[in-house]
């Protein structure tokens, strides 16, 4: 019974469209433990949606709220925590999830991505350039990066409950 042991947050990490936030939702239902999605967080603190954070104020100033509204959400009690894909790709954002939380890097084909990323075109990182060529970018960047997460999931084209169950074997 994981409930018995766990004292931090699990915090979803891994690329746009990997369906953290919806599998974090039935991971956290699945535990009886609370839900937050961290970009919804700083969307709710800076009264804006990202895609202006990043237009008026740029990449950088978005990160670093990023990384204070994680860090406020790594505060010892068990829930699950969503992150937008760049998260984990700062560092001081980085060294706080590894250190107050478990990791668990969602992964998923680049073709599952981008038919993921097509039903909803709110993310700037996407609004330049062919989805598939920018995240094939982003997955031979980053992935070394997630890799450093405790645990790695692989999500099936499937349905996102076959992906909780693999997190819940990964974490037994
Ligand atoms: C980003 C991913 C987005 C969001 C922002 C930047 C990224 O979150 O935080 O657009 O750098 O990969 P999702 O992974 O939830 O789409």
């Amino acid at each position: 019974d994981i409930m018995r042991w766990l004292d931090r947050p699990l915090v979803l990490v891994g690329l746009m469209g990997v369906g953290k936030s919806t599998v974090g939702k039935r991971l956290a239902n699945d535990l009886g433990i609370g839900f937050v999605d961290a970009d919804e967080e700083i969307e709710k603190a800076a009264h804006m949606t990202i895609a202006e954070i990043f237009e008026r104020f740029g990449e950088p100033y978005f990160r670093d709220g990023e990384r204070r509204v994680i860090s406020r959400l790594i505060d010892g009690q068990p829930r699950v925590i969503a992150t937008g894909g760049g998260a984990f790709m700062n560092e001081e954002t980085r060294a706080l999830i590894l250190s107050g939380a478990i990791a668990i890097w969602l992964d998923a084909d680049i073709r599952t991505l981008v038919e993921r990323v097509s039903r909803r075109n709110t993310r700037p990182l996407l609004r330049n350039g062919n989805p598939a060529e920018v995240l094939t970018r982003l997955a031979e960047q980053r992935n070394p990066i997630y890799a450093e997460a405790q645990i790695h999931v692989r999500s099936k084209d499937g349905p996102h409950h076959r992906t909780v169950t693999a997190i819940l074997e990964g974490l037994a």
